[in-house]
């Protein structure tokens, strides 16, 4: 069998963390739509709120979700959807912006038909300036990057149209806890920019899909600290991973005070369902 060896994690401090935060997260794993939709009910009546979602599809071809929960006690207002069209999206985003929502997480992706579809979550509170835009070109995509120059991609996502690529993505203000407001992106990578996390720059938005067997990542980096071994912030992110090893990562991670943040899958032939995800400590 051939086992392709992909993982890798990235050890941003050597500060230690000893809060184990294991009872304010949950995660699922490669659920269908149904048995999502139905975790998804379970967990919002024990006070868990979703945090992160996306989908992806299997060698069957079927269509999967993954998602992280968060237990939360504030009231910020949010709402979670997944399965919407492009125009169900739209109409959505209009409705939601008009109360003073704005898109959180935003994953695109594609039916066994090729049909693409939107799973998104939304929160109420007041962020400024947003802008989103969905079916760009690569083109596209960088010529609305150059002219929102004063704001940064929070979101990024890839998907198809009738064999063509086709980006979604957010853009929201550069803030004060960002570093100087840097941030940049990476498409089509077949590897993790590791370079960038020991920069002091975290993985906010992760895309992952295979091309011929191999792992391709699209990534949003945002630069949280200086950088170096000494740095302040700290966040993980583990690439390629399977099931049962991000099972261990997550425990490792949640025993000692950081909470997952994003979660994507991709099928990669040989290896099966792979995992790319990020922890960040938990506030
Ligand atoms: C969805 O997943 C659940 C739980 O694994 C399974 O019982 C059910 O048969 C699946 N439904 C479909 C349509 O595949
Ligand atoms: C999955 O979809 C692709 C593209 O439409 C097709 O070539 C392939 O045969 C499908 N595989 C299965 C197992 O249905
Ligand atoms: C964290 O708490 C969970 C649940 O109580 C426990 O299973 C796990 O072993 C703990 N992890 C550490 C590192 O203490």
């Amino acid at each position: 069998m051939l086992v392709k060896l992909l993982a890798s994690v990235i050890l941003l401090a050597t500060q230690a963390f000893t809060a184990n935060v294991s009872a304010s997260y949950h995660y699922e794993l490669g659920l269908n739509s149904t048995a999502y939709q139905q975790q998804f009910d379970e967990l919002l009546q024990h006070g868990y709120r979703l945090t992160y979602i996306s989908a992806y599809s299997d060698e069957h071809n079927q269509t999967l979700f993954s998602g992280v929960w968060k237990k939360t006690s504030t009231s910020v207002p949010w709402t979670a959807r997944h399965g919407l069209t492009g125009s169900q999206y739209d109409t959505l985003s209009t409705q939601l912006k008009g109360q003073n929502y704005h898109p959180v997480v935003l994953n695109a992706y594609n039916l066994p038909n090729g049909e693409p579809r939107f799973a998104t979550i939304w929160e109420k509170a007041s962020v400024g300036t947003w802008e989103q835009q969905r079916d760009m070109t690569e083109a596209q995509l960088k010529a609305k990057v150059s002219s929102l120059g004063q704001l940064r991609i929070t979101i990024l996502t890839r998907y198809v149209v009738g064999n063509q690529v086709r980006f979604a993505a957010t853009w929201g203000k550069r803030t004060a806890t960002d570093w100087h407001g840097d941030w940049f992106y990476s498409l089509g990578k077949t590897s993790f920019d590791t370079g960038s996390a020991s920069d002091g720059y975290k993985a906010i938005s992760m895309n992952a899909y295979s091309v011929n067997g191999d792992p391709i990542f699209d990534v949003v980096w945002q630069r949280v600290s200086s950088g170096g071994w000494d740095a302040p912030v700290m966040s993980y992110q583990t690439s390629g991973v399977d099931k049962d090893t991000y099972g261990r990562t997550y425990k490792g991670y949640v025993g000692t005070g950081f909470g997952p943040r994003v979660l994507t899958g991709y099928y990669l032939e040989g290896c099966g369902i792979q995992y790319a995800a990020t922890f960040e400590k938990d506030s």
